[in-house]
């Protein structure tokens, strides 16, 4: 796709929301209330607004290599809390996806330079998880479990940070747990049970 192609499908784009409704973007400019915080893969093949059906103002949207919530990274750190505090979202989903580069890339040993300490945080869920996911021998189904599980520890992630967890408390925000299998087009909620993960970890993670 050239440059030039992407503004010429830019403008056929306006045009076809204002032939719907003339003030499409005049209504844009008012502001944003999103009901929902989406954290996924920068991956190309996993659009978060196309797969969700999600259209401009619904999804507050957060992406980067195998949808990690690292707590020194400021930047997923600030979306967070912008979503949380400023925006009152009512769902922050993590949304994995099975065949992730990123997943990949953490189960080999190759020195991947910059990307070391980012990938290392995927490593760490694998010593997390080491007995579950060492008892797999099909590799595919390694992969695809460490990409689940992946998902659940970033979602711990999220609800390690005192905004969320004073959200949770206050206003009953949820967390959700995806994967979007490029194979089938399909969604998979993983169904994490939240309230026995919260029990858990509140000992150690609680922020009053
Ligand atoms: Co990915």
């Amino acid at each position: 796709m050239t440059t030039n192609q992407i503004f010429e499908n830019n403008r056929g784009w306006v045009n076809d929301k204002l032939t719907l409704d003339e003030n499409y973007f005049d209504n844009l400019s008012k502001g944003q209330s999103p009901e929902i915080l989406y954290i996924g893969c920068s991956d190309s093949r996993v659009t978060a607004e196309e797969l969700m059906g999600a259209k401009p103002g619904e999804a507050f949207v957060h992406r980067n290599i195998a949808n990690m919530v690292s707590n020194l990274d400021l930047s997923s750190m600030s979306v967070i809390n912008y979503a949380v505090v400023y925006l009152n979202v009512k769902h922050i989903v993590v949304c994995g996806h099975y065949y992730c580069g990123g997943v990949k890339a953490a189960m080999d040993s190759a020195d991947l330079g910059i990307l070391n300490p980012w990938l290392r945080n995927i490593r760490d869920v694998y010593r997390i998880h080491k007995i579950e996911l060492s008892a797999i021998e099909d590799e595919e189904k390694k992969y695809k479990r460490l990409v689940e599980l992946n998902v659940q520890e970033q979602c711990i992630n999220v609800l390690k940070t005192a905004e969320v967890q004073h959200a949770y408390r206050t206003r009953g925000i949820s967390v959700h747990g995806w994967v979007f299998d490029i194979k089938s087009g399909k969604l998979i909620d993983l169904n994490i049970d939240f309230e026995k993960i919260i029990e858990n970890i509140a000992e150690i993670y609680r922020i009053d």
